[in-house]
């Protein structure tokens, strides 16, 4: 007889499976925590004290549980033999090749996950989808499991995770809501409590929302819509701002007090990235040709599409404003995480910005304080001067210009009149996040260009 009350296997121990598990397992003693993944070189970094994602607060939510209700491994196989509640955790990107290529999700590591779990699966099991998934996926993975099958019973369950990057512990410690989706049939109603006892370990039940699946799968896509909405509406402000003698962060505090928009996500920027905004809203907008929606479909995509322009404005206001030429010119990019707190670099602005400052053949050098080997791996085939320096002031060394892509709190408390001193004159500051004092930097000496505000610059036409 096992000393604890259920298994909770999670296959896929990345930014969302790893994180997520770990704050279960701190919570919930009772419950066996067991995380796979069929990358080894991860798995033994979970093992270790140099986990593989940088996350503040991780270790140690880590270090309560490891080795007392929490262990990671790659036996997948075995893992789901003893599981009665199976995460589904893997990478769901979005899909580059035939029909809805550049779209739709890719499935394949989700549906290899199904047909293994049905492979391996010994006792009546729920089944759990924690990675964004296109909307009835839980409806496909039901049936896979369940045809041919007398051997056990499934129930498959929605429960989208709605962390962010950078504040995964304290999102997961204090959800704003925790969502699950189900069927409404008895056997769904069961399985729905069954996740319930879990949560309600640490988090209050007026705070679990219970749906049906297809609301809660569609509801995740759309609350990164909105997200990602908010931020493209802003930066289409900052153009406009920029034009005029409007300042994009004074409209965003006048509008983000009337209660009825709020005051978050509305911070101009060269951009959003990670691994959710694009790919959700891409998926949303796969969804809605599908089902024979073409305005609600171009209505979305403008999300994205302003966002890319956002990003190449940015990079076009960098070489417009260097005398039309960054040919040799060092560049210093401070900042290569797509935000603050997090070393993950995916669809990041900078590489974007990098790959088109490269094109120009400018020499590129990259500063960041957590994300300089995921940059590496991303840039690995981008041909051009690059180099990587985690030391902002040699980053600086002899750089015509700074261009601040991530609001590192590092980059703000810097000594900009060493930083001057070392760089080749005249010298030009480029804040993607408006983190810097542009006054005080223009004192110094810089030409500062902020995103959504009047530049300040040393020249007279
Ligand atoms: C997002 C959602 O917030 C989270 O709920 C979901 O589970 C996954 O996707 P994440 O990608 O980690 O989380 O980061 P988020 O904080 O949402 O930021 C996304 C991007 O938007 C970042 O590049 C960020 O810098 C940018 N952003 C955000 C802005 O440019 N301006 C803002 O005001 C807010
Ligand atoms: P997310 O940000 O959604 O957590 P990640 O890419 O960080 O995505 O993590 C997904 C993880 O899932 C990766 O570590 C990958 O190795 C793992 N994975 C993918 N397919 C499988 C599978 N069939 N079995 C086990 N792990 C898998």
């Amino acid at each position: 007889m096992s000393e604890f009350k259920k298994t909770i296997l999670c296959i896929g121990a990345g930014y969302v499976g790893g994180p997520t598990m770990a704050m279960i397992a701190a919570k919930c003693p009772n419950y066996k925590v067991h995380v796979v993944d069929l990358n080894e070189e991860r798995i033994a970094a979970w093992q270790s004290d140099d986990l593989p994602i940088y996350e503040p607060g991780l270790l140690d939510t880590v270090k309560v549980a490891r080795g007392r209700n929490l262990f990671f491994s790659t036996n997948v196989d075995a893992g789901i033999a003893e599981a009665d509640i199976i995460f589904v955790s893997v990478n769901t990107p979005t899909k580059m090749f035939g029909r809805g290529a550049g779209k739709a999700a890719d499935l394949q590591y989700w549906e290899k996950t199904a047909r293994q779990i049905k492979r391996c699966a010994t006792k009546d099991i729920i089944v759990v989808e924690k990675s964004t998934l296109p909307v009835r996926t839980a409806e496909a993975m039901e049936r896979i499991l369940r045809e041919e099958n007398d051997d056990f019973k499934v129930e498959v369950l929605s429960n989208p995770e709605f962390l962010a990057e950078g504040t995964a512990i304290r999102d997961l410690e204090n959800p704003d809501r925790v969502l699950i989706g189900g069927r409404e049939t008895p056997a769904g109603a069961q399985a729905i409590q069954d996740l319930v006892d879990v949560y309600e370990h640490w988090v209050d039940s007026d705070k679990i929302l219970t749906t049906n699946t297809w609301s809660s799968e569609l509801s995740k896509l759309v609350a990164n819509a909105f997200l990602a909405q908010r931020v493209s509406s802003i930066n289409t402000i900052s153009a406009l701002c920029e034009k005029t003698e409007a300042n994009v962060k004074e409209v965003a505090r006048a509008i983000g007090t009337d209660s009825r928009i709020g005051s978050r996500f509305l911070y101009a920027s060269v951009g959003f990235g990670g691994s959710c905004f694009q790919k959700d809203i891409l998926n949303l907008v796969y969804l809605c040709e599908h089902f024979g929606l073409p305005e609600v479909a171009a209505y979305w995509e403008q999300v994205v599409e302003v966002n890319n322009w956002q990003r190449t404005r940015f990079v076009n206001n960098m070489i417009t404003s260097m005398f039309n030429t960054v040919v040799d010119k060092k560049i210093a990019i401070f900042g290569f995480a797509f935000k603050a707190d997090t070393g993950d670099t995916r669809e990041s602005p900078a590489f974007y910005a990098v790959k088109q400052l490269l094109e120009e053949r400018a020499n590129v050098v990259i500063c960041d304080p957590q994300a300089i080997p995921n940059a590496q791996i991303d840039l690995a085939g981008v041909k051009g001067n690059i180099s990587y320096e985690a030391d902002p002031y040699k980053a600086a060394e002899g750089a015509a210009a700074i261009a601040i892509f991530t609001e590192w709190s590092d980059f703000k408390e810097l000594d900009y009149q060493k930083i001057y001193d070392v760089m080749s004159h005249p010298a030009f500051m480029f804040d993607g996040r408006n983190i810097v004092d542009h006054q005080a930097l223009y004192e110094i000496g810089f030409n500062v260009y902020p995103i959504g505000m009047s530049k300040k610059v040393h020249f007279t036409k």
